[in-house]
């Protein structure tokens, strides 16, 4: 019998970074066994940018993960996030000689091909996951292997970030003594554990609400098919509520969770604040005042979501089935509702499903991303990993479709468990991609001369109490 295996997902977030150790069983069950999650300093929208800083948190985060489970982890599966990463998807071809059956070598071969494309060598690519294949122009295939026909199409989603950030995460992960496993993007972890089984047979949009970036994943069919990133979070709306009411960031947090709403509707319509600002004078805010402030951050958000969806894929009415809100700004009241108001799309709150054990520590959708990132460790070991394929550091990358305005696209044990720690390299598949060419660029307006931003709308709007 095969030995339980241990993964273990390292969330390297904004505003918190999270050690999430899984028991993966011979049958592809996930068990979580050890959980810890420590703040997050040094790192801003994504990108590390206090080292030493980020190494400790690590270090910390994974101590309390292996004293809950016992276990002691020397690797790990490592969120990646940030405006570095683009996205493109890449339309491969292989031709298939007459009177053969499709083997494994064409659907390789066909996804090779797309390698051959130019390259800009300050990308690495972390994903290249190819969707569903194209036989003779049958559309909808998942497995062509076997079929006949002359002709083999695959659209391949490709996702690369900036060589330097990516250098910063594995060095900060290497330092604190763990070895990456793995890559693996914050918007396709996500999604892997907040994803129900209905929703794999639908285009569904995940939204990944984190403190300093939104990650937005498209799976189609259960497959990522577009990803990207913009760089406004949660943290935006604590620090506007800082700005705007003068008081300390915590003080604004506090605010924010206890009393805040996307919608001022859904604020309590009887509770009124005192709130002291800095310069030691006391204002009155209402609720509902205080949600006014709150709605254009998350609408602004919102707003450019659809515009990436938009620009890429079309309507996003009519191409997407639901919306998946995730990640920590996912629990302030009203996001969903906002988001159904924007999107015209039934709208639910998703939180890491699919796995046993530790399940209350890892209940809240702060916590998919870094169940994810287990879920997907899980897969890739057992083979059995969906379309999903990581690559190599040394794979070349294809040179991206022109970027998007904002949005970018201790070793040994210590229990008697029967686990499996040895180290295997990623599983590498697929690649036929010729660069498509990029989709018409869709401007932004620019903001009309002597209109003004968002901040100072605000300000002007509340100046009465400021
Ligand atoms: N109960 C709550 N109500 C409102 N907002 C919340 C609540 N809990 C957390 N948040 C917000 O969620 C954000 C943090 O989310 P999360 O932990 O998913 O981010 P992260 O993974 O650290 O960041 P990122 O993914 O952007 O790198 C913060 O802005 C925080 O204020
Ligand atoms: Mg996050």
């Amino acid at each position: 019998m095969k030995d339980n295996m241990i993964t273990v997902g390292l969330d390297i977030g904004t505003t918190k970074i999270t050690t999430v150790i899984g028991e993966i069983a011979p049958d592809g069950s996930v068990d979580i066994i050890g959980e810890g999650t420590v703040p997050s300093e040094g790192i801003k929208r994504g990108a590390v940018v206090n080292l030493e800083r980020t190494i400790q948190a690590i270090k910390s985060s994974v101590a309390a993960a292996e004293r809950v489970s016992g276990v002691r982890v020397d690797n790990a599966y490592v969120s990646v996030a940030g405006n570095h990463a683009r996205a493109l998807t890449s339309h491969g071809l292989a031709a298939i000689r007459r009177s053969q059956e499709i083997g494994t070598a064409d659907v390789e071969r066909a996804i090779e091909n797309a390698r051959a494309v130019p390259l800009d060598p300050n990308l690495e690519v972390i994903h290249a996951l190819p969707q569903e294949y194209v036989v003779d122009g049958q559309e909808g295939i998942k497995s062509p292997v076997g079929m006949h026909g002359v002709r083999l199409e695959v659209d391949v989603h490709i996702v690369a970030g900036a060589a330097g950030p990516l250098a910063n995460l594995r060095r900060c992960v290497q330092e604190a003594g763990l070895q990456v496993r793995g890559l693996v993007l914050e918007s396709l972890a996500s999604g892997l554990a907040t994803l129900d089984h209905a929703e794999q047979d639908q285009t569904v949009v995940v939204i990944d609400m984190g403190g300093g970036t939104t990650d937005i994943g498209v799976f189609k069919r259960g497959n990522l098919s577009h990803s990207a990133c913009i760089p406004i979070g949660g943290d935006h709306v604590t620090t506007d509520l800082a700005q705007i009411l003068k008081i300390p960031m915590e003080e604004a947090e506090n605010v924010k969770r206890k009393y805040g709403a996307a919608l001022p509707e859904l604020a309590d319509p009887d509770l009124t604040l005192e709130i002291t600002n800095a310069a030691g004078s006391t204002h009155a805010i209402s609720a509902f005042e205080l949600s006014r402030i709150i709605k254009p951050r998350i609408a602004e958000i919102y707003g450019l979501v659809r515009d990436e969806i938009d620009r890429v894929l079309g309507p996003v009415e009519l191409i997407a089935g639901g919306v998946v809100l995730t990640g920590g700004g996912s629990l302030l009241r009203g996001v969903a509702e906002l988001a159904r108001e924007r999107f015209r799309l039934p709208v639910r709150v998703g939180r890491p499903r699919g796995v046993g054990g530790l399940t209350d520590i890892v209940a809240g959708p702060v916590h998919a991303a870094a169940v994810g990132l287990v879920l997907y460790g899980g897969q890739q070991r057992l083979g059995v990993g969906s379309a999903v394929s990581a690559v190599p550091a040394s794979v070349p990358v294809p040179q991206p479709a022109e970027p998007s305005s904002p949005v970018a696209a201790g070793a040994g044990m210590s229990t008697g468990r029967p686990v499996s720690m040895d180290f295997e390299p990623p599983v590498v598949t697929e690649t036929v991609v010729v660069n498509p060419p990029a989709p018409p660029k869709k401007e932004r307006p620019a903001r009309p001369e002597g209109s003004k931003s968002l901040m100072d709308r605000m300000r002007e709007f509340f100046k009465d109490w400021m």
